[in-house]
């Protein structure tokens, strides 16, 4: 059945992923789909800081030939700072908005949003939580790199090997790109993180229910050469009680210049990015770093599922 909402990576199967990234990719090659959501609007209501994504599903709708309505630093600049309910926020939005993209500081917020919409809710962080369509993009640029086919079905299929490091714990684009990757039983995955910053154990057992391989280390350097892909990301101050819990882990893992001679050749650097310190700017002009290739597939992606979500052919 076509999904109403996008809430989390699991919502997803193949066939879906395939019908998004087949218009992703028409997107990317032609621009017939100017003029395809013409009057439509889009409500982004962001309640955390974002660059890339609030700015890319509004780039999205105007491409798209529809329009935007904002509330940035929703928690301070909208009604919320009165002490409106999400909820509420969420009804009211409906009467303006045929679509309404949202990131909020609590995890669930948007399966709340989404009880209370009768427009699609697209869930663009929910504290950490989950973020779907970063997870998608990431899929997408990953595929752009080592996607197969099955032999008997044709169906797409990845033999990778993963290394997500960082801030596991709180990193939500981890979260939901594993769910996401966890549909390819062959991809093995390498959690390399502190202790205090592991994978959550939910996630763990959607990989131990499916049976797929993970290992979790601490050290950055042991990952490196066996990786088809590296998946760095930063360490969430925002997410820490204090500073000085923050300070002990920030400056752990960090990939520069010296980690590239370990890699393979063909391997992937991806990053959902904002970037603080954990890929040093040198690493930037190599051509295995794909974290800049990643936002502008963003555009691409979130573009297919404004175009999935509202198109009934699609
Ligand atoms: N990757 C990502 O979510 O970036 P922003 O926080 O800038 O939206």
């Amino acid at each position: 059945m076509k999904l109403r909402h996008i809430i989390s990576a699991n919502q997803f199967d193949k066939k879906t992923i395939q019908t998004i990234f087949t218009i992703a990719d028409k997107v990317q090659s032609k621009n017939t789909f100017n003029n395809r959501l013409k009057g439509k609007i889009m409500a982004t209501l962001f309640y955390e800081p974002s660059t890339r994504t609030r700015l890319s599903f509004e780039s999205s709708i105007l491409r798209l030939g529809g329009s935007v309505i904002t509330t940035e630093s929703a928690s301070e600049f909208s009604s919320a700072a009165k002490g409106e309910t999400l909820e509420d926020t969420i009804r009211v939005v409906n009467s303006f908005a045929d679509v309404i993209v949202l990131r909020h500081f609590n995890e669930g917020a948007s399966e709340i949003a989404a009880n209370y919409s009768k427009v699609p809710i697209i869930n663009a962080g929910d504290g950490k939580g989950e973020h779907p369509s970063q997870a998608l993009l990431d899929l997408y640029t990953i595929f752009s790199k080592f996607k197969t086919k099955q032999k008997k079905s044709k169906d797409i299929d990845l033999d990778i090997t993963i290394s997500m490091v960082g801030d596991l714990k709180n990193g939500r684009t981890i979260h939901s790109l594993t769910i996401l990757l966890s549909l390819f039983p062959r991809v093995k995955f390498m959690f390399i993180s502190p202790k205090a910053l592991a994978i959550p154990i939910y996630i763990k057992k959607i990989l131990d229910e499916k049976k797929i391989s993970y290992q979790e280390i601490a050290n950055l350097e042991k990952a490196l050469g066996n990786s088809d892909v590296i998946y760095q990301t930063r360490v969430q101050k925002e997410r820490f009680k204090n500073l000085k819990e923050y300070n002990k882990f920030k400056n752990l893992l960090i990939l520069d210049k010296n980690s590239l001679t370990r890699m393979k050749k063909d391997a992937i650097i991806m990053h959902p990015l904002p970037r603080i310190n954990e890929i040093t700017k040198d690493v930037d002009d190599d051509p295995r770093a794909m974290y800049f290739k990643q936002v502008q597939n963003g555009l691409f992606v979130r573009m297919a599922l404004l175009v999935y979500l509202f198109d009934k052919e699609a």
